[in-house]
């Protein structure tokens, strides 16, 4: 449905990835390294999924990563997501390159909010994002670790995609063929990055591809001093989104994070990087009893979070399992697919032999 919706740059946008786009195929393929063995005959009637991560108790253990332009992807974008989320009982994620402002979001939605801070050189832009999260009271914020450059996404560059979109020819068509996103986005509300557009105006009202927002906007230069000051500035519950080695995820916990996701931005950054759920064991025995873990994309069965779980992450996140549905429809479309995932999570738990998620260990897998 979202590759029938959105016009074809839109759609690449989303389910495109860096180079060859080996680590975002492999990201999935990933969970088939394991099988699950159930236990039977353990007279479970009804079972509860919930998980606490990041001091935050969640109805189910998957969450709404953060993703940057939502209103690109449906009229109602953030709103929509994290309408469905709340429904859902989970958490989900405002990107920097929100569409919709951390006030809004933060006066309307009750449930768990999680904020993504990309490190901007223009410190006041950085610092600002935080503050307002902070008034908005948004429950952790995110620092995003993987993106000091922008990926080589090849669907981009052959699409042209930029934020916002740029009127040319070929877009013009593009837009043609998709009259009803045409409608929305031409006659809606107009589309602005609201976390940005007082400081700069790149990405909001001067059209710019991601890869240069990165290259350009985002400080280079970003270490563990900068992401402590970070942690120590915002105050509260602090995750590293993007660690993938065990000496990382060791500083991580150094500096006072109290949560990590090990996550390769679906692919979209450095390809022939590891998959999350390949690199996860090594990752929960390092430090598993020190900070959560959460592991990252890929997700696209309700056996892959029970098989992540088995490993020791303390929940999953996803990017495109609910975008194609925001794209598909609207508000309607994400809570299918958070009612899809979270119906698959209840019969696997129940055809495993598990009441509870702490009831899922190593024991329950074998590795091929
Ligand atoms: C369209 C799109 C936009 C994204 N925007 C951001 C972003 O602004 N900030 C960020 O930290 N991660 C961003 N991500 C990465 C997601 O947070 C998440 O790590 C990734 O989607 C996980 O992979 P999956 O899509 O296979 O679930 C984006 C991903 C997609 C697909």
């Amino acid at each position: 449905m979202a590759k029938r919706r959105l016009p074809g740059p839109i759609f690449h946008y989303i389910d495109g990835a860096a180079d060859d786009e080996v680590s975002y195929r492999r990201n999935t393929e990933a969970y088939e390294r394991c099988d699950l063995v159930p236990n039977v005959l353990a007279g479970i009637k009804s079972i509860d999924m919930s998980i606490t991560v990041m001091g935050q108790k969640l109805d189910m253990p998957l969450f709404c990563s953060p993703t940057a332009l939502q209103r690109l992807f449906h009229h109602d974008g953030e709103r929509a997501v994290a309408k469905a989320a709340e429904k859902f009982g989970t958490m989900f994620g405002i990107s920097s390159l929100g569409s919709v402002s951390v006030e809004e979001i933060g006066s309307t939605i009750s449930t768990p909010k999680l904020f993504q801070l990309y490190f901007h050189k223009d410190r006041g832009l950085t610092n600002s994002m935080i503050e307002r999260c902070s008034t908005a009271k948004f429950d952790v914020l995110a620092l995003t670790v993987d993106t000091i450059t922008g990926g080589n996404r090849e669907r981009d560059l052959r699409t042209g995609f930029t934020s916002p979109p740029r009127l040319t020819l070929k877009s013009f068509f593009s837009f043609a063929l998709h009259p009803r996103w045409a409608i929305n986005y031409f006659m809606g509300e107009k589309f602005e990055l609201p976390q940005l557009k007082e400081y700069v105006k790149e990405g909001s009202s001067i059209s710019v591809s991601v890869a240069d927002y990165f290259s350009t906007m985002l400080d280079q230069s970003m270490n563990w001093e900068d992401a402590e000051d970070v942690r120590k500035k915002w105050g509260k519950q602090f995750c590293l989104k993007g660690i993938m080695s065990v000496a990382d995820a060791k500083r991580a916990v150094d500096i006072g994070a109290t949560a990590i996701m090990v996550s390769n931005h679906g692919g979209r950054q450095l390809d022939g990087s590891r998959s999350p759920f390949d690199q996860l064991a090594e990752i929960v025995d390092a430090v598993g009893d020190r900070i959560d873990v959460v592991c990252d994309g890929g997700i696209t069965r309700g056996t892959h979070v029970l098989k992540a779980l088995s490993v020791g992450a303390k929940a999953c996140s996803g990017g495109r399992f609910y975008l194609y549905a925001l794209a598909g429809a609207g508000q309607a479309g994400v809570e299918r697919a958070l009612e899809n995932l979270r119906a698959e999570i209840e019969r696997d738990m129940k055809l495993m032999g598990c009441r509870s998620v702490d009831q899922l260990s190593r024991d329950n897998l074998r590795w091929r």
